[in-house]
């Protein structure tokens, strides 16, 4: 297999929320991630919610002795998530909002009216060695902020593009692709994710820069059918084509 450009991390929440489901202790999130790993991910993200809908503490713990790349904890601001953070010290945690009646995250981090209270949870991450990374739209007044707070990587909300209708898509992929540029031109890190799947993908392959795409519902559902190595394997192999420049 081609090494693609880009990096994949794998969101193994909806292998918890499985298991949520009955209570029982099974499927396994860590074997889940290992499988992942051995495909060729990049690295494994979870979202510890404050309502512990789908990944539990424990989780977080297991994940992190267990896996051998990179664990991006995804987490809203709430001062017991960022303790956990800092005792379990993700390689990355990504900052996203969280409301308790949202099917999954919707729309990005509001960077720019939060700047007083991110800071000094920011500050204490990046302190602990934690690269920080911001979950939002691609506005340009929110990727000024999250470089005003002294993020070093942003992740560029893909769900507004991944939900119109193909030929809708236009004047969003037009946002992003400025917003890559505009983050990259201030020194950020440049992700993506949210609602990528196999048949959208290419769709954002004109955003230039991308560093890593984190997916999840779309590379759990197809697991269910065919695997999850070969699921992660179909995504890896769809990457490929990435140049990291607008085609
Ligand atoms: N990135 C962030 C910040 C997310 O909150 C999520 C969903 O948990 C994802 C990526 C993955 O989205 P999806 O499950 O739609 O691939």
């Amino acid at each position: 297999m081609t090494e693609p450009k880009l990096k994949l991390g794998v969101n193994v929440d909806h292998v918890a929320t499985l298991r949520q489901a009955r209570g029982t202790d099974y499927p396994s999130v860590v074997d889940a991630a290992l499988a992942c790993e051995a495909a060729g991910a990049h690295g494994i993200t979870i979202h510890l919610r404050e309502d512990r809908r789908h990944i539990q503490d424990a989780d977080v713990y297991a994940v992190r002795e267990q896996i051998q790349t990179r664990l991006n904890l995804e987490m809203a601001n709430h001062p017991a998530i960022v303790e956990i953070a800092l005792e379990v010290r993700p390689d990355e945690v990504c900052l996203v909002p969280e409301k308790r009646a949202e099917l999954t995250t919707e729309g990005g981090l509001d960077v720019a009216g939060n700047l007083n209270a991110l800071l000094d949870p920011v500050r204490r991450m990046r302190e602990a060695g934690i690269v920080v990374s911001m979950f939002i739209d691609p506005d340009p007044a929110q990727i000024q902020a999250s470089a005003t707070l002294g993020a070093p990587c942003i992740e560029l909300h893909t769900g507004a593009f991944c939900d119109l209708p193909t030929d809708q898509r236009g004047p969003e992929l037009e946002r992003l692709v400025a917003g890559a540029r505009q983050a990259h031109a201030l020194g950020l890190q440049v992700n993506a994710g949210h609602g990528l799947n196999l048949d959208n993908l290419a769709g954002i392959f004109d955003v230039p820069f991308m560093h890593t795409l984190n997916i999840g519902h779309s590379i759990v559902s197809h697991a269910v059918m065919v695997g999850m190595e070969a699921a992660v394997t179909s995504m890896l192999d769809a990457m490929v084509p990435y140049t990291g420049e607008r085609g």
